[in-house]
């Protein structure tokens, strides 16, 4: 197990450029298993949760080449339709395997699973939306069984919502599974999630027929087969936001290179009314720091509201505002383990029924904190690059996940950042279960 070292307190500066999008190539990747023929996948970031991912897909008869930032993938003859336990609980974005296996092969054996740190995170939806295309769905022995009818899925009418509004990974499967149904579907209260329209150009670009990715409402007319592809995956909008955040918490004008602003309107005007501006030309983004940043309220929803997945970033930067900041988590009420280990480093936050109060301190204080899922992480590492003194961040397989050899990155722009191995650890300790993400 590895640590990070980080002597913190001193700017940052030159540019950065942004990876390709874990969350869309999680996803992406999975169409694979609906086509025999080949697909190339670029702009692939080289990640712990995309390498879960692609063993995953081996297991599922998926050969794999993995050359730089290109996947390349084909389906071998002699496949089976089971995505076992030691690879699901890595990584819960392994059921995404689900919509397009049922799809292609009429069946899929799916781990549940299991428990998640950042709060519970059914699958309800993904199952309901299935079970509506006319799949059988049984859960066994902590597995999910899902069987295509005998004459294969029919198009429905799909409403998608739950408790907490739409569903990424269940759009991305229903969708996934809807493309090789008979007739069509539609479905309402679909993710609007830049990924799930990657997701819907890349099955497009391979033969499907999806219209409405982006808006609430997708249509999809099903197709017989699919053929093969050729796709790069957006940028990283959320790996961008760390980006700017570690540039607006080290008074840095870093310039984040490569990602779509558009993907990033509201973390851009909530730096904004913090009083950080960020100065747009073409694809690179530059922070234009300020002394130090205003409080401000924040509500994390589905896109194009401001994203769960940058909530624990801005709290480390609203940690050193002046005045008093309030955050709402909508998607993750219990996903706010970045708090404690933050205010061991200074902070003033107290959390209660999903809101965070963000009382601004002057500076952070370098101390010993522990990594536990990786936006928290990413927050603590944001934190640290400002902190005075040292920081000691523990348990960084969890940083690991979604942000590619994030030290060597940083240290290109001047960060003081080691990765050292955690005393008393060997290196071969076996992944850790349940990650976010
Ligand atoms: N939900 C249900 N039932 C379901 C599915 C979801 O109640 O069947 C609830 C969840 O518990 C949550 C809300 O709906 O309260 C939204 O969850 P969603 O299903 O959209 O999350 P996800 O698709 O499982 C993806 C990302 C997460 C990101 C969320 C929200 C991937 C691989 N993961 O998860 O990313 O937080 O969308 O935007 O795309 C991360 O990268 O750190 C991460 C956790």
């Amino acid at each position: 197990m590895d640590q990070f070292v980080i002597d913190g307190g001193h700017p940052l500066s030159g540019s950065i450029a942004v990876s390709g999008s874990k969350n869309a190539s999680l996803p992406i990747l999975a169409v694979s298993v609906m086509t025999s023929d080949a697909c190339v996948f670029r702009n692939v970031p080289r990640l712990r949760d995309v390498q879960t991912q692609v063993k995953i897909l081996n297991t599922l008869g998926v050969e794999s080449q993995w050359v730089r930032d290109a996947i390349t993938t084909r389906v071998r003859d002699d496949y089976n339709s089971t995505a076992p336990y030691e690879l699901v609980k890595q990584m819960r974005a392994g059921v995404c395997v689900l919509g397009p296996l049922v799809a292609a092969r009429g069946e899929a054996v799916v781990s549940l699973p299991g428990g998640c740190v950042i709060g519970e995170r059914p699958i309800d939806l993904h199952l309901r939306g299935l079970q509506a295309l006319g799949a059988e769905i049984r859960i066994e022995h902590g597995y999910v069984h899902a069987k295509a009818p005998k004459g294969g899925l029919k198009g429905a009418e799909i409403y998608l919502g739950g408790r907490f509004g739409s569903s990424v990974l269940a759009t991305d499967n229903v969708m996934c599974a809807a493309v090789l149904a008979r007739g069509t579907t539609v479905i309402e209260c679909a993710a609007c999630e830049p990924e799930v329209v990657d997701l819907a150009e890349c099955l497009n670009s391979m033969g499907a027929r999806i219209e409405g990715a982006g808006s609430p409402r997708i249509t999809i007319h099903g197709v017989r087969r699919l053929k093969g592809c050729d796709w790069a995956v957006i940028p990283d909008r959320i790996e961008a936001a760390t980006f700017l955040i570690a540039g607006a918490l080290t008074r840095s004008p870093i310039t984040v290179k490569g990602a779509r602003a558009q993907h990033l309107l509201a973390v851009i005007d909530v730096l904004r009314q913090m009083g950080v501006e960020v100065k747009r030309k073409g694809q690179n983004m530059t922070v234009v720091p300020v002394e130090r940043p205003k409080a401000y309220e924040v509500t994390t929803l589905p896109f194009p509201a401001f994203p769960t997945d940058v909530q624990s970033q801005i709290m480390a930067l609203m940690a050193v505002a002046t005045g008093t900041s309030v955050i709402t988590e909508r998607i993750y009420p219990d996903r706010f383990m970045a708090a404690a280990e933050l205010k061991r480093m200074g902070a003033n936050i107290s959390v209660t029924n999903g809101q965070a109060v963000v009382h601004g301190v002057e500076s952070l204080a370098g101390a010993e904190v522990m990594a536990s899922d990786l936006r928290a992480s990413a927050a603590l590492v944001v934190a640290a690059l400002a902190a005075h003194g040292q920081t000691r961040i523990s348990r960084v397989y969890h940083i690991d996940r979604g942000y590619e050899r994030i030290e060597e990155r940083l240290r290109r722009l001047g960060a003081r950042i080691q990765r050292v191995r955690e005393p008393g650890t060997t290196g071969d300790e076996p992944a850790q279960a349940a990650g976010a993400g």
